[in-house]
C-alpha cells in the first residue's frame, strides 16, 4: 500500500492507467461528485467504465447497498483485475473497500478520502465493512487499498462538525502517542485551519496508525490503542441509532474519550488536569449527546456486545499518561456508570 500526499489529479492518471483494459469503477459520495466531475471526465479516456454515486449516511453502510454495488460491478463487466476507486468519507471507503475486497474474491482498490476522518483514520489500516443487525461494522474484512491519495484541500467544503469528527481522532493519536503531538493538535483552529500544520499532523497520525496496524494487524493487542475512546463511542452510536438520533462517529469518539480518560484516572492515575482539559474542550466544540441516568443500562448492554470483548467482560484501552496506554483493560459496571455520571450529568 502506498500513500501519496500530492496533487491527486496528476497522480491518479498514472496510478489507474494500468487497469485500463480491465476497467476502472468509481464509487463516489454524491456530496463530492461536483468537485470530481472534471477529474472523472479526464479519466474516461484512461478507462473509467462506470461511476456509482451513493448518499453517505450511516444506513448506506449496509448489506443492501453492498448487494447493489456487487450487482452494479457484475452488470458493468468488472472482473478480478479491475480497479475500484472509492472517493468520499469513511462511509464510502468502508463500504467501497468491503465491496472491492469481496467482489470476485477481491479486486484492487484505491481510496481518495474527502473527509478529515477518512484521511487520518478510516481509509488507513485495512479495516473495511458494513453495519449489520443494528451493530456497527459487524461484518467486514481486512483489506488494504493499493493507494491512498490525500489532498487536504478536499476538506475545505466540509462543515465544521465534520471537521470536528476527524479532529477527535487526531486528539486520540496525540493522547495515545505523545504530548508534543497532542499540544500541536490542540493548536489547530478548526475555523481557520493552518494547512501546513494540519498536513504534518495527518502524516504523523497516519504513521502511528500504520505502525500499530503493522505490528498487530488483527487488532488483538497493541492496535487496540487506536480503540481508545471507542468502547463508549460504539455504545453511544448504537444507542443513537436505536433512537434515530443523529450522532456521528467522531462526536461519539470525542465523548467516549472523556469517559475513558475518567476510567484511566481511576485505574492508572492518569493526570486529572488532562482529563479536565479534554472534557472542557469537548463540551465547547462538540454537540452534547442527550444521555441521562435512565440510559445507562442500555449503554452498558450495548458495550457488552462490543467486538473487542473476549469473554463476557467489556474491554477498554486506558491511559497511564499521555503516550502510555494499556490495552485489554477491564472496568466494573459501577466504574462505567460513574464515568457516565461524571461526563453527562
Ligand atoms: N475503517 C476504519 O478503520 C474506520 C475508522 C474510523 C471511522 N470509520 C467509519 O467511517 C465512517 C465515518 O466517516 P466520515 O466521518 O468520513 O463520514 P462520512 O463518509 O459520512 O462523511 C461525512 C459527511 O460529509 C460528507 N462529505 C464527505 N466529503 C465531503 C467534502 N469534501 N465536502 C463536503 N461534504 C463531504 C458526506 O457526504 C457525509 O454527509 C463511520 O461509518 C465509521 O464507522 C472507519
Amino acid at each position: 500500500m502506498k500513500i501519496l500526499y500530492s496533487n491527486l489529479v496528476r497522480n491518479i492518471d498514472k496510478i489507474v492507467s494500468k487497469y485500463r483494459d480491465n476497467g476502472i469503477f468509481v464509487v463516489i459520495d454524491s456530496a463530492v461528485y461536483d468537485i470530481f466531475t472534471d477529474c472523472i471526465e479526464s479519466l474516461r479516456a484512461t478507462g473509467i467504465r462506470s461511476v456509482y454515486k451513493l448518499v453517505a449516511v450511516e444506513s448506506t453502510k449496509s448489506i443492501d447497498e453492498a448487494v447493489s454495488l456487487w450487482q452494479w460491478l457484475g452488470r458493468e463487466g468488472a472482473n478480478r483485475q479491475s480497479l475500484i476507486v472509492n472517493i468520499g468519507g469513511g462511509i464510502t471507503t468502508d463500504l467501497g473497500g468491503f465491496v472491492a475486497a469481496t467482489f470476485k474474491r477481491g479486486c484492487d482498490f484505491v481510496n481518495i478520502p474527502t473527509t478529515l476522518m477518512a484521511m487520518v483514520d478510516a481509509s488507513i489500516g485495512g479495516k473495511t465493512g458494513i453495519n449489520f443487525a443494528g451493530l456497527k461494522n459487524e461484518v467486514g474484512v481486512f483489506a488494504d487499498p493499493k493507494w491512498i491519495l490525500i489532498d487536504t484541500d478536499l476538506i475545505d467544503t466540509l462543515p465544521y462538525t465534520a471537521k470536528a469528527d476527524g479532529y477527535a481522532e487526531m486528539l486520540k493519536y496525540g493522547l495515545i502517542s505523545d504530548s508534543d503531538l497532542l499540544r500541536q493538535t490542540y493548536d489547530i483552529d478548526l475555523e481557520n485551519i493552518d494547512k501546513k500544520l494540519l498536513s504534518g499532523l495527518i502524516k504523523r497520525d497516519i504513521e502511528i496508525k500504520q505502525y500499530l496496524a503493522k505490528i498487530d494487524r488483527y487488532d488483538r493487542n497493541e492496535r487496540r490503542a487506536l480503540n481508545f475512546g471507542h468502547t463508549f463511542a460504539h455504545a453511544f452510536e448504537a444507542l443513537a441509532a436505536s433512537r434515530k438520533i443523529e450522532l456521528t462517529h467522531g462526536h461519539a469518539v470525542a465523548w467516549g474519550m472523556v469517559c475513558e480518560l475518567y476510567l484511566s484516572v481511576i485505574h492508572y492515575k492518569f493526570p486529572k488536569k488532562e482529563l479536565h482539559r479534554l472534557h472542557s474542550f469537548v463540551k465547547e466544540h462538540y454537540t452534547a449527546i442527550p444521555i441521562g441516568c435512565r440510559d445507562f443500562d442500555e449503554i452498558y448492554a450495548f458495550m457488552q456486545h462490543d467486538k473487542k470483548n473476549t469473554t463476557n467482560t467489556i474491554n477498554f484501552t486506558l491511559l497511564e499518561d499521555i503516550g502510555r496506554f494499556h490495552c485489554n483493560c477491564k472496568s466494573s459496571k459501577d466504574e462505567i456508570y460513574e464515568a457516565l455520571e461524571y461526563v453527562f450529568l
